[in-house]
């Protein structure tokens, strides 16, 4: 399906978003983490991402930041932490695009690592590998091949290790 576009998100796209987490997740816990990390000035807007297709917002996906803590020091980093495409709307390649739209637009504003805790299968595509090998690691319990690291520029793995610090918040849906 190419009859989309995918663009920040604007205020009008509140409650659409609220929407399509919901319909997603099949409960509003991932709708209302949106919203709390939105009122909180928590995330950028240039990386809460929409696809729209007609008048219809039909996908999004959020890269809020978080930090890599080791007794070394703290590398910032974002998550792709939400990711949501209405269910008629999925398996068409959308949730593809978000991703990779979503990571271009976060190198080109000088972010150096995503990390994602997800499907296995589904992140290696857009260059995830697996983070606990790095040694990086989240404070709750994720099978080692969930846990994934994506480096926006070369070298942006290399010492870093340690743990992955999210939003309170965050972290209660993650756990
Ligand atoms: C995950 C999601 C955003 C993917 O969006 P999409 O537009 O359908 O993705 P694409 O069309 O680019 O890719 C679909 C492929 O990825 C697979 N996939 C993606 N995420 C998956 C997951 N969490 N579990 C199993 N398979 C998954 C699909 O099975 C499909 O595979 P196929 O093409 O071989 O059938 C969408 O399915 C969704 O909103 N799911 C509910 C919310 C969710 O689980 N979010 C992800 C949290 S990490």
């Amino acid at each position: 399906m190419d009859s989309y576009v995918i663009r920040p998100e604007i205020p009008a796209d509140r409650q659409h978003i609220f929407d399509i987490h919901c319909q997603a997740y099949g409960e509003d816990e991932e709708a209302r983490l949106v919203d709390t990390l939105r009122a909180e000035g928590n995330f950028n807007l240039a990386l809460s991402l929409v696809a729209v297709h007609g008048d219809r917002i039909i996908g999004h996906i959020l890269f809020p930041p978080i930090t890599i803590e080791s007794r070394s020091g703290t590398v910032p980093a974002l998550a792709l932490a939400l990711l949501a495409v209405l269910p008629e709307f999925q398996c068409l390649g959308i949730g593809s695009a978000l991703i990779e739209e979503g990571c271009e637009a976060s190198r080109r504003l000088g972010h150096r690592i995503i990390i994602v805790v997800g499907h296995p299968t589904y992140y290696p595509q857009f260059g995830f590998v697996s983070a606990r090998h790095k040694g990086i690691d989240v404070t709750f319990s994720c099978p080692d091949d969930a846990l994934m690291a994506l480096p926006l520029v070369p070298g942006a793995l290399d010492n870093v290790w340690g743990m992955v610090r999210y939003h309170p918040a965050l972290s209660l849906v993650m756990e």
